[in-house]
């Protein structure tokens, strides 16, 4: 791309439904900005790929999203973002963000005891990047990662508020509360929909950071920097259709598989009405 379009949108994506608490915050702080989200739905969960996996699949979509004309790129998930990052960000001449530096940064300006846990996929966890971006920060700081890999079926499953879900929660979480942190990062798009649980079973002198506030507010900066902020009357001025959904070409949406059923988990945790989602073929980009 020669000259950066203001009013392109930005291409946000996740292997499937999660990456939308991301995308939630920047349609929260940066209200004029256009997304095109990506959710590969037929290739989740991407936790527990490899590397190599992971880094493929992140290059298919970047192509695909290039295909809109996007003017920057979040990657919303903390295992591509961990795997894929640097290696994506070298190919490609539009900016391209991940999520770990953002959480890893709030984390380390929250801590009073410079002791941190950290939860996400098994492929965040395994990767060590949060442990090795915080202590870049602050080499003095020690982090404490677990990985929970049956929080995502939970909240795919919409056991936000049960039982069965505050049994596995207090398991996982008893080996962080036995480090004495003071700080938990969200490491995974799933888990800020957990906060409630998840906080009550830390306690009060636990702060939660979710990645993806920070990632929202780090993407308002760097589309400030570069130029390339669409015009927030822009965003305003926008019709809103008949049924009063948003125009849909402010927010588009595209999965792999399973349209309807992304459509319905988009609708319930978004503010705004999602109009529909296109389902394409990941495989042909
Ligand atoms: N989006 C992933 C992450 O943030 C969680 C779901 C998955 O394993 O694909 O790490």
């Amino acid at each position: 791309m020669s000259k950066i379009d203001k009013n392109a949108p930005v291409g946000v994506f996740d292997s499937g439904v999660g990456g939308l608490t991301v995308a939630r915050e920047i349609m929260r702080q940066i209200p004029e900005e256009r997304i095109v989200y990506f959710g590969d739905t037929a290739r989740l969960p991407y936790g527990s790929k490899s590397k190599d996996t992971v880094v493929r699949y992140s290059r298919q979509i970047i192509r695909f999203l290039r295909t809109r004309d996007v003017k920057a790129i979040v990657i919303a998930c903390n295992t591509a973002s961990s795997y894929a990052l640097e290696t994506v960000a070298g190919e490609t001449d539009i900016p391209v963000i991940g999520v770990i530096e953002a959480g890893a940064k709030t984390a380390v300006q929250a801590t009073r005891n410079g002791r941190i846990g950290v939860i996400g996929t098994e492929g965040t966890i395994g990767s060590g990047i949060y442990t090795e971006v915080m202590r870049r920060m602050r080499p003095d700081i020690e982090v404490f990662g677990k990985a929970c890999p049956l929080f995502v079926p939970l909240v795919e499953e919409g056991l936000l508020h049960d039982s069965v879900t505050d049994e596995i929660a207090s398991r996982y979480l008893s080996v962080l509360k036995g480090k004495y942190i003071d700080t938990l990062v969200l490491g995974c798009t799933h888990y800020p929909l957990l906060r409630s649980t998840l906080g009550r079973l830390m306690g009060e002198g636990v702060t939660l950071v979710n990645p993806a506030y920070e990632t929202a507010l780090e993407l308002k900066a760097l589309l400030r920097e570069r130029g390339i902020s669409r015009d927030p009357e822009a965003g305003r001025n926008l019709p809103e259709a008949p049924d009063g959904s948003l125009d849909e070409e402010r927010y588009q949406f595209y999965v792999s598989d399973l349209a309807e059923k992304f459509t319905d988990f988009a609708r319930s945790i978004l503010p705004n009405e999602v109009k529909e989602t296109r389902k394409i073929d990941i495989e042909n980009y």
